[in-house]
C-alpha cells in the first residue's frame, strides 16, 4: 500500500525562505518524517515537490491507480488553482492539506483555500510536525475504505 506526498511552489527552498514563518528544516526533513510516519502504519511514501502546477496536477491524476491517499501542502496554489482543487476532487482518493504556517494569521488573500472544500483532513500551523500526523490520517482513512 502506498501514499502520496506532494509539496507544490517554493516549498523546496524550505529551511532557508522565510524561516521565521516556515522553521529551519528543509525538504528532506519533512520528507524523511513523513516517510518514517507511513513506514510505521505500513505505507510506502512517493514525494513529490514541483513548482509546476501542471506537473503537481499529472502526479494527482498518476495516484488515481496505485495510491491510497494524498497529502498535499499546494503551496501558493493553494489560493489560485481551481485545476488542482478538480484534480484533487477528482481522483476520489482520501485527502490531506498541509499548511506548515498558521494561514488565517496571515494576509487576507491566504485565508481562502480551494483545496480545504475537497478534503477530508486540514493541518495548519503545526509546521512540519503537521505531515506525519497528515499521514496517520490518512492511513486511518485508506483503511476505512477498503
Ligand atoms: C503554505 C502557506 C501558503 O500561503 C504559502 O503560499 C506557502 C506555504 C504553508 O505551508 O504555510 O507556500 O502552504
Amino acid at each position: 500500500r502506498r501514499l502520496l506526498l506532494i509539496n507544490g511552489p517554493n516549498l523546496n527552498l524550505l529551511g532557508t525562505r522565510e524561516p521565521e514563518v516556515y522553521g529551519t528544516e528543509t525538504l528532506a526533513d519533512v520528507e524523511r518524517l513523513a516517510t518514517e510516519a507511513a513506514a510505521a502504519l505500513g505505507f510506502e511514501l512517493r514525494c513529490v515537490q514541483s513548482n509546476h502546477e501542471g506537473v503537481l496536477i499529472d502526479a494527482i491524476h498518476e495516484a488515481r491507480t496505485d495510491c491510497a491517499g494524498i497529502a498535499i501542502n499546494p503551496g501558493g496554489l493553494t489560493h489560485t488553482s481551481v485545476a488542482l482543487r478538480d484534480a484533487l476532487s477528482g481522483v476520489a482518493l482520501p485527502i490531506a492539506e498541509v499548511h506548515l504556517s498558521n494561514v488565517h494569521r496571515r494576509e487576507e488573500f491566504r485565508h481562502h483555500s480551494y483545496v480545504s472544500g475537497v478534503a477530508d483532513v486540514i493541518v495548519i500551523g503545526a509546521g512540519i510536525h503537521g505531515y506525519p500526523f497528515a499521514i496517520a490520517q490518512l492511513a486511518r482513512l485508506a483503511q476505512a475504505c477498503r
